[in-house]
């Protein structure tokens, strides 16, 4: 048992020891607390001394990744045991990025050999579309690329693009529609040409009702703006691990790019899945994606525990999740570009660690991931940072900034970067009631309002936070970044004791949905409902609205 273990043990007691001590005195003790709590890799420094970390608790955090023998694991997850335990499957999103590698077997097969084929797959497919040498049904280079996908098959590829922007050459404009509010894609359509427009739909099961529900509108569309229904094959591309469902939509099986069951959604966009990333840089950008996050893969194996980052990331999560009782942690971004990021993690974190019940399958009766949650950071000032500096609530944060960025506005990026720094120092230090009594004072208010005004403006401070500077948002760092989290995510299930790597918790809203849908299109409530399902469902369907809802969209079908 996870809480058995001397280090949890230890850690649980020095928990109670360490609510009573504040940040600022660990730094007031240790005048080079920041050069032994940071981390400098090539291109990216990771500073984690604003942690309400002491020597001992540091020393029982690496206990605690020693005993829980996350070195093991991780070795069993390069190479290729199957760890996704409940779904029998092997985790190999690392194998997507290790083109050089020697042969690796999954059942039989080198999955090396099949990586580097479906990359020369993508690469020729691309090269072509790129140099207009494959078009669209009249013969139109393509302008437009539309990935169809959700979760997994959209936030990676999405995360990567917004962020790159200033790495494309513009030869294709991509879009990404995964909301199955019909808004989404109608607004996407609308703008554009079908002549140059590929579609792409990226679904691992090629089962997902939001996927397929806007596949089939844009096939549609096509057909209508086409006239012709054989354009679909020549407008259509799909990425699955299941070429059958792929097919049966009515896409050339030759046009259908491969994904693999060893391959999570949530860790795919190395994969085919990243095929947007692909279409809009290019394939030498996209190999520079797969280099960084490689660097990061041999970080993570060769790091000992006390300097490896994802270890350190995901025992310091745990430290302040299950050992001091934050319910939530928050990614902040200083960098417009990765203003996704926040988004991507809650998927890559969520759905990977958000869980109750341990590999032996008893309940577990200690706090796992927090809730992941976040914004870029200077418009968080302005909307959420009131309650990061003075609720009751320590809500522990990640920083992710850069030292330069596109724009080349010097003064801006000073700022910003002004404000991260300063932001990190604030929730640490706080600002006491001897400060706010000085700093009113010298604003001249008398004894009775200062009175009645400190309480209001103390700052408790001790707010822990985790500084990522990278030198720059290249795809090379990106791919480092995006590996560092996968493997913070895996580390935290090994320590927490959890399978990271299946989602059973999204299948129990898929089956309900798919019974209350049928209700709806048959415009009657089935009597097994609790009545306040009964009663929304009645009240919907039997609403006036809902009916010339009904009415607009068949005379609206695209
Ligand atoms: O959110 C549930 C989920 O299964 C994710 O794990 C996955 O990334 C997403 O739905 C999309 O699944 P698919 O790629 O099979 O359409």
């Amino acid at each position: 048992m996870r809480t058995d273990l001397t280090s949890w043990v230890n850690l649980t007691s020095l928990a109670k020891e360490m609510k009573n001590k504040h940040i600022s005195d660990l730094f007031n003790q240790d005048n080079d607390r920041f050069s032994n709590h940071s981390v400098q890799l090539e291109g990216l420094l990771f500073d984690y001394s604003k942690n309400l970390i002491d020597d001992r608790v540091f020393t029982e955090l690496v206990q605690l990744i020693e005993q829980t023998e996350v070195c093991n694991w991780r070795n069993k997850m390069f190479s290729g045991e199957k760890i996704n335990a409940t779904e029998n499957r092997a985790v190999l999103h690392t194998a997507l990025r290790n083109r050089d590698a020697s042969p690796l077997y999954v059942d039989g097969q080198d999955i090396t050999a099949v990586v580097k084929q479906e990359l020369s797959n993508i690469k020729e497919y691309v090269e072509q579309v790129r140099a207009g040498d494959i078009t669209g049904s009249t013969g139109k280079a393509f302008t437009d690329v539309v990935n169809i996908g959700v979760g997994g098959s959209n936030l990676g590829p999405q995360l990567v693009t917004g962020a790159l922007k200033s790495f494309s050459d513009n030869v294709l404009k991509v879009h990404y529609v995964s909301n199955v509010d019909g808004v989404q894609i109608s607004e996407t359509l609308e703008q554009l040409n079908y002549e140059t427009t590929l579609f792409i739909v990226s679904s691992k099961t090629f089962t997902t009702v939001e996927t397929l529900t806007n596949a089939t509108t844009a096939s549609t569309w096509l057909t209508k703006q086409s006239g012709a229904k054989q354009s679909i094959a020549e407008h259509f591309v799909a990425v699955s691990a299941s070429k059958s469902n792929a097919v049966n939509f009515g896409i050339k099986p030759e046009l259908i790019f491969n994904m693999w069951d060893w391959v999570g959604g949530r860790f795919s966009l190395w994969s085919a899945i990243g095929l947007p990333i692909v279409l809009y840089l290019g394939y030498e950008q996209f190999c520079q994606l797969l280099e960084g996050a490689h660097e990061m893969d041999l970080h993570f194996k060769n790091a000992e525990p006390e300097n490896n980052i994802p270890m350190l990331m995901a025992a310091i999560s745990v430290w302040n999740t299950t050992f001091l009782g934050a319910m939530a942690h928050v990614i902040l971004p200083y960098d417009e570009c990765l203003n996704m990021l926040p988004d991507y993690l809650q998927q890559a974190e969520m759905e990977s660690n958000g869980k109750s019940v341990n590999w032996l399958g008893n309940v577990i009766n200690y706090p796992t991931v927090p809730l992941i949650w976040g914004g870029t950071g200077i418009n968080g000032q302005h909307a959420f940072y009131q309650f990061l500096h003075q609720s009751n609530q320590v809500i522990p944060a990640d920083f992710i900034g850069s030292l330069t960025n596109k724009s080349g506005l010097e003064n801006h990026h000073n700022t910003l970067v002004a404000n991260m720094i300063a932001q990190a120092q604030g929730l640490m230090t706080g600002f006491d009631e001897a400060q706010v009594r000085e700093q009113l004072s010298r604003k001249g208010l008398n004894a009775k309002d200062i009175e009645r005004i400190t309480p209001h403006k103390i700052h408790g401070g001790n707010r822990p936070s985790n500084m990522l500077l990278l030198d720059a948002v290249t795809p090379h760092s990106l791919g480092q970044l995006i590996a560092l989290y996968e493997h913070k995510i895996f580390v935290q299930g090994v320590i927490l004791g959890i399978y990271s790597f299946d989602q059973w918790g999204v299948e129990l809203g898929k089956g309900l949905a798919q019974d209350i849908q049928n209700d709806i299109d048959k415009d009657s409530v089935t009597a097994h409902h609790d009545s306040s399902t009964r009663s929304l469902l009645a009240y919907y369907i039997n609403h006036p609205l809902s009916k010339s809802n009904k009415v607009i969209q068949s005379a609206n079908r695209v």
